[in-house]
């Protein structure tokens, strides 16, 4: 198959709707990254999607909606009042929330489970695409399973070439890393993924807001984690990852003593660090994670992938606060290390 990378203008949405309509796959930008695409309500397309991705079967999707009406289709029951005002306060945008799955959707997009994940994207093509397509749709990260997820259309190409029709170009994503996962089942919203709308966000419009344990953590060996996604091994680029945590000046020091002492062994290291800090790093090969944690958020996936197409084969990593955004980053940087972190 050829895959087409079109400009989304009237006629390549319209194409792409189509696509839609007839179970096909569709690569699609939002403002957190790009999107794979295919009617939440039709089993094989939802198939596809999973051989396409190379994805267990048992990690759900999200679908996405453009309308809030479009829900009552997709969750039983009523929509709790907590989740109505996240609604009101961060949609269209990067939040994800989780219902009783309705019986109109397929147990193959939800993964088996007796729960759906919606969203409402914020980013107009995406939007667009739902609504010429007339149906819900159901889209994972556009990457093939395990790698970083695309914040281009060129990343998306790199996996997905030869395996879907089309792929949406809208540029590069604005917030650069997924939407906050947000079960809304319990008696207090949890944050399963942390992602573009922070815990901090959540708190102020719901009062409270948990943020699951095993968002910073591997999971241990016999443990059922509240989100399939938490189980498998993500975002991992080919080389080793070490995270630094601790004073600048420290982690510089401990970061240049590590690249230098793989350099000396015949390695290929490279260093992810903070714009403002790369003098610390002299002459050492080294790619900027943007000025600050937003900045972070949007550079993490492609210093990723970058770091693969420069055969690094050990990485190390600046980090920040695990707060606001910065908690989806450490998410994000701490799953591509296996948690492998170093406190300095
Ligand atoms: O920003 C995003 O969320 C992007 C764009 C394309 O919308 N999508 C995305 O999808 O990141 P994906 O499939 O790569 O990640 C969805 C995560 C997975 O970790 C999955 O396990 C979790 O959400 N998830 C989905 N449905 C769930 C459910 N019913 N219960 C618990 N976790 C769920
Ligand atoms: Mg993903």
């Amino acid at each position: 198959m050829i895959t087409r990378v079109m400009k989304p203008d009237a006629a390549a949405i319209e194409e792409a709707a189509s696509h839609i309509r007839e179970g096909r796959l569709v690569g699609i930008p939002t403002e957190t990254v790009y999107g794979l695409g295919a009617d939440a309500l039709n089993p094989d397309a939802v198939r596809a999607i999973f051989e396409a991705k190379g994805r267990p079967g048992d990690n759900p999707l999200i679908v996405h909606i453009a309308r809030m009406e479009e829900i009552a289709d997709l969750i039983s029951g009523e929509i709790p009042p907590a989740a109505r005002r996240l609604a009101q306060a961060f949609w269209p945008g990067p939040l994800t929330m989780i219902f009783p799955r309705g019986e109109r959707v397929p147990l193959r997009t939800t993964g088996g489970l007796e729960t759906v994940a919606v969203r409402m994207p914020a980013h107009p093509v995406a939007r667009t695409l739902i609504e010429r397509s007339g149906r819900p749709i159901a889209a994972p990260s556009g990457n093939r399973s395990g790698r970083p997820s695309p914040t281009t259309a060129a990343h998306m190409l790199q996996d997905m070439d030869g395996r879907i029709p089309l792929i949406l170009d809208g540029g590069p994503c604005e917030v650069g890393v997924e939407s906050t996962v947000l079960d809304m089942t319990g008696p207090v919203p949890r944050i399963l993924r942390p992602g573009g709308v922070t815990r901090e966000q959540i708190a102020a419009v719901c009062g409270a807001c948990e943020v699951d344990s095993a968002v910073m953590r591997p999971l241990r060996e016999d443990e059922r984690p509240r989100s399939p996604g938490m189980k498998y091994r993500h975002y991992a680029p080919a080389g080793a990852l070490t995270i630094y945590r601790g004073a600048r000046m420290r982690v510089a020091e401990a970061i240049c003593a590590a690249y230098d002492a793989a350099l000396s062994e015949g390695k290929r290291p490279l260093i992810l660090a903070l714009e403002g800090n790369r003098p610390l790093y002299g002459g050492r090969n080294c790619e900027s994670l943007g000025a600050d944690a937003r900045a972070m958020a949007q550079t993490v996936f492609s210093a990723l992938r970058d770091a693969d197409e420069k055969r690094a084969d050990v990485i190390f990593s600046e980090s920040v606060e695990a707060e606001g955004i910065g908690l989806a980053v450490m998410n994000r940087l701490g799953r591509a290390a296996a948690f492998h972190i170093e406190e300095v």
